[in-house]
């Protein structure tokens, strides 16, 4: 038995895209995901995010399960092109910005803190037509929509996060074709985006600091995927590969915001730039960033946002050139990870190693001088059933390793999230994995929401702040 400690918050989390449906209610434009589901072959069973929970309509049985769980705060995000049609500033939807209003209001008269996404990868398809996030105007689209939520919003959100997990939706959306906006360029379309998308979070962040924060008094930071990686063996070359595949994994997103230095960490920087020139490039294909952009990035980040599911273990010598069907930044990391002697499992994010969050928080501690740390995400992916005990053991394995990294390693985490709130639509895997305490079914109009075995626990987790290990 542990005694959680007391100023830890708990939540949990979901996305608009994944849970809200409504795709063309009132003035909602579409977004890159409506376009992207669309065409044969994308997500993987066939559905799409047209209805999925249909919290848009039904947002007030999700407080009625939130109240249940007996949470700290609800982390959820705002559809881009449900409060701005034109994806710009010019045209703002009272409809659209008028849901979410109400949902902030419902969740504090009910006790619960909301935690806000301004970016969940569901961006309005009229920005990819001009190039989206490969488009270095992005930053004056985001900053203008930031505007009108903060101004909206802002007098009762406390806790925003600019953007989640921009190596998903950079490398996988505009580098390898495996989510919006379906771009295979490998290596360069991507990495413009990921500049790009650190430039529009800086500005963002400044936004708020300059002109909200006197006022508004809250916080704001990015999420970032924090898988772990490391070397498969005690090799020094495994060694090695495990940390270059870590620095391309979060240190490429984490480095220029929180590092002393700023700016891609050098490892990234070398073996692109290696790799250019052997494939004849006159350059590297990793965008440089200006002095000036070096200083306007670094330190823009009130937290470090870390979303967490499992572990790759790398040897340097599991690539081969030419390996992948489609391109990827493997080719750059020069390395492939495997679960190594886990268990892998065909649903994605759902082999447990435990020991893998607790070295992640570590490295984050010791890179970036124990900076505070909100867990924004944690979860098991599984393919349905309400007695999920393999969800609870996941839960339980991974919430001790982060009371070890707190109380033994001395890591300052400040909140923990779990994934998800409730069934909903897992990307490209569609609505067939399934992460929630709730289980939400798919065949029923009202889609209604039952409480899995993981619920109670996770309720009871809360009511007692004790985790029986
Ligand atoms: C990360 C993403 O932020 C979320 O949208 C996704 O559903 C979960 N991980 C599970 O894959």
């Amino acid at each position: 038995m542990r005694k959680l400690p007391e100023d830890l918050k708990l939540g949990v989390a979901t996305a608009s895209f994944q849970i809200e449906g409504g795709w063309n209610a009132a003035d909602k434009s579409e977004s890159i995901w409506d376009t992207f589901c669309r065409i044969p072959g994308n997500i993987k069973d066939g559905t799409d995010g047209n209805d999925t929970c249909k919290s848009y309509e039904f947002y007030q049985r999700d407080i009625e399960m939130l109240k249940f769980l007996g949470v700290d705060f609800y982390r959820f995000s705002i559809s881009w092109p449900r409060v701005l049609p034109n994806g710009f500033a010019n045209k703002i939807s009272e409809v659209g910005l008028g849901y979410y209003s109400r949902l902030v209001d419902e969740l504090l008269a009910n006790g619960i803190e909301p935690v806000v996404t301004i970016y969940h990868w569901d961006l309005p398809q009229n920005l990819q037509d001009l190039g989206g996030w490969a488009n270095p105007l992005i930053a004056d689209w985001f900053e203008d929509y930031a505007r009108v939520l903060f101004d909206a919003l802002g007098d009762r959100v406390k806790t925003w996060v600019t953007i989640n997990e921009p190596k998903q939706f950079a490398i996988y959306g505009y580098g390898m074709k495996l989510c919006a906006p379906n771009i295979v360029s490998a290596g360069i379309g991507d990495y413009l985006a990921v500049k790009n998308l650190l430039v529009a979070h800086a500005r963002v962040w400044h936004l708020y600091d300059m002109e909200y924060r006197p006022k508004q008094k809250g916080t704001i930071g990015i999420v970032i995927a924090s898988d772990y990686r490391e070397g498969a063996t005690d090799s020094p070359e495994d060694i090695e590969a495990g940390k270059v595949a870590f620095d391309f994994e979060v240190g490429f997103y984490s480095h220029p915001i929180f590092s002393t230095t700023g700016g891609f960490p050098e490892r990234v920087v070398k073996r692109v730039a290696e790799r250019s020139a052997q494939q004849g490039f006159p350059r590297s294909r990793l965008p440089e960033f200006t002095p000036e952009e070096i200083e306007y990035i670094k330190g823009t980040s009130d937290f470090f946002g870390f979303n967490h599911y499992s572990t790759l273990f790398y040897s340097a010598n599991s690539y081969k050139p030419g390996m992948h069907e489609i391109p990827s930044y493997n080719d750059d990391i020069g390395a492939v990870g495997t679960y190594g002697t886990y268990v892998p499992t065909s649903v994605p994010h759902t082999t447990k190693i435990p020991s893998g969050i607790r070295k992640a928080l570590n490295w984050v501690k010791d890179s970036y001088n124990n900076p505070e740390i909100m867990i924004f995400e944690n979860g098991f992916g599984n393919l349905g059933g309400n007695n999920d005990i393999d969800r609870i053991d996941y839960y339980i394995a991974y919430l001790d390793a982060i009371l070890d990294a707190i109380e033994v390693d001395g890591c300052n985490i400040t909140r923990y999230t779990a994934w998800s709130l409730m069934d909903n639509f897992e990307w490209m895997s569609g609505l067939s994995v399934k992460f929630g305490l709730f289980e939400v079914d798919y065949n029923d109009d009202k889609r209604t929401r039952t409480a899995r075995a993981s619920a109670l626990w996770f309720k009871n987790l809360i009511a007692t702040r004790t985790l029986n290990t």
